[in-house]
């Protein structure tokens, strides 16, 4: 890759996600965001992590790995699932599929 930014390497994607976590005593939050840039390549992978939207008056942090790639006729998702952070005295789960992605050229 050289110097070259990977945001400006055409070999180089992103996917966004959405998702609701788990309900956990009465409430649950919003997981929103994009991965972290990663190459074409056959097993690759993607890194999450961010802080969900605030609900009952707390959010919690989140970190984790997508899986690999599922392939589709047009691009490829990737599969997710983990937990928050603990706050508040309680967790959430949470797993879902992101979008198809993009590439990562300004
Ligand atoms: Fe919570
Ligand atoms: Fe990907």
């Amino acid at each position: 890759m050289g110097n070259k930014c990977c945001c400006e390497d055409p070999n180089y994607h992103v996917h966004s996600y959405c998702v609701f976590t788990e309900v956990t005593e009465c409430h649950r939050h919003v997981i929103r965001g994009v991965t972290s840039p990663a190459e074409d390549t056959r097993d690759h992978k993607h890194k999450m992590e961010g802080v969900t939207s605030t609900d009952s008056c707390h959010s919690h942090c989140y970190r984790c790995r997508t899986g690999k790639p599922k392939y589709m006729c047009s691009g490829h998702v990737h599969e997710f699932g983990d937990e928050t952070s603990r706050d508040e005295g309680h967790r959430h789960c949470f797993c879902g599929t992101t979008d198809k992605g993009r590439r990562c050229r300004r």
